[in-house]
């Protein structure tokens, strides 16, 4: 076990060490605290941990060994190199567990979100169904222009939080998360982040002043597709002690023991495995923008991308996601998910093989043409999700695949 006085300054090293703690018997790796509760040498010292005069664990839902590891390494990595005390993180069962904690913790009947329109399938359905019907209101703007962002805030005051998901779901689109919390903090709203696609390797939203971050850690951080999982931190650590405490452990959205340990080693290698599917995105995204098949190729790393200078101004690299315009519509975009020889055909994302969807056939087949065309998703639109293997393979399965 590292000494807790040596200072750990690289991001690989904490991701490695933080958080870890030495179990009783010694164990090299984190054990799986597989226990619903937690026992007491007497009746007294039961009393002590419930009043709160003494820490421990008391039942898995409130906290668990295991799980603290992991909320204590992903808070690390969230304020890496940033002067600022550790935030509070609670692990949950999945991305969307931490969107509702996030959200059932800080918002009320009559309060709105504002947010972007790019957004995750699944926290857009919460924006439209769910917090309606709590009385919740959304007011989706193109965020991009931070005018229009000033304008919905100076409109409307019962806006009370701003939710940013950047990069965005599957434009790759990205907004300004320092100028849109500089504005969040002039109209006293809070700014929450899904930091999902860049993972605290490529970005940290708190060091551009947002209140909370989330995660679905089932993607990059996980990185070996094994779980599903979230993560809900906040820097408020007196708020998230007490107020959002009692809200996660009510709504019970909490991860388990065994999902946890495969996100911790998951995690260990965060570094080198983003370093290598960012490698890779950058010479696939210059390959396929010159391919004669490709019409447009969505990737923020690209000079052509509207959003290359706001994530070349807040990510160590533009990230490993991206989406292209087939030339020959819905009939490329099946072919060439038939076609493919070694890349995988599959939603989600961050694992260690190279994943593609054609959201028109599959994620959004459902979805009226025109509604998902009024948010980018083409007939000829494919989503990558670009892996670690080597460079000339996916080139060549990419190649042969289009037409
Ligand atoms: C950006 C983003 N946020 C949140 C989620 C939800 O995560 P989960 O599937 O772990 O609930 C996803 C899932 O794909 C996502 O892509």
């Amino acid at each position: 076990m590292a000494d807790r006085n040596f200072p750990l300054t690289g991001f690989s090293s904490l991701a490695i060490h933080e958080g870890h703690i030495q179990d009783p018997n010694y164990a090299h790796l984190t054990p799986i605290y597989a226990s619903s509760t937690f026992v007491y040498d007497t009746a007294e010292q039961g009393m002590r941990r419930f009043s709160g005069e003494e820490k421990g664990f008391i039942y898995s839902r409130w906290g668990n060994p295991t799980m603290h590891e992991a909320e204590n390494k992903i808070a690390a990595m969230e304020v890496y190199g940033l002067d600022s005390e550790l935030p509070r993180a609670y692990l949950q069962a999945s991305g969307m567990a931490a969107i509702s904690t996030l959200m059932l913790s800080t918002l009320k009947t009559g309060d709105k979100v504002l947010s972007h329109y790019s957004l995750y399938g699944g926290t857009q359905d919460m924006a439209n169904t769910l917090l309606p019907a709590l009385g919740i209101g959304a007011i989706i703007a193109d965020l991009r222009d931070l005018n229009k962002a000033e304008d919905c805030l100076k409109a409307d005051p019962s806006i009370k939080m701003i939710y940013l998901e950047t990069p965005a779901n599957p434009t790759i689109q990205c907004v300004d998360i320092e100028e849109l919390a500089k504005l969040g903090k002039k109209y006293g709203k809070i700014i929450a982040c899904d930091n999902t696609f860049a993972t605290p390797y490529l970005q940290q939203p708190f060091r551009y002043g947002v209140d909370f971050v989330i995660h679905s850690t089932t993607k990059f951080l996980n990185g070996h597709g094994t779980a599903i999982g979230g993560v809900f931190i906040g820097k408020d650590v007196e708020f998230m002690n007490t107020y959002a405490y009692k809200i996660f452990k009510m709504l019970g959205g909490n991860s388990n023991p065994f999902d946890t340990f495969l996100l911790i080693n998951g995690m260990k290698t965060l570094e080198l495995r983003m370093d290598r599917h960012c490698a890779n995105a950058s010479e696939i995204a210059n390959f396929l923008s010159t391919h004669p098949g490709v019409s447009k190729v969505n990737y923020n790393g690209l000079e052509t991308h509207p959003d290359f200078a706001v994530a070349a101004k807040q990510m160590r690299h533009p990230g490993a996601m991206m989406s292209i315009e087939l030339k020959g519509g819905l009939e490329a975009g099946i072919t060439m998910m038939n076609k493919l020889k070694m890349c995988t055909r599959t939603v989600s994302l961050g694992t260690c093989d190279t994943l593609l969807s054609h959201p028109a056939s599959m994620t959004h087949y459902s979805v009226p043409k025109e509604q998902r065309e009024r948010y980018g998703i083409t007939d000829g639109l494919i989503r990558m999700s670009i892996g670690m293997e080597n460079l000339p393979d996916i080139l060549a399965d990419l190649d042969q695949a289009l037409i």
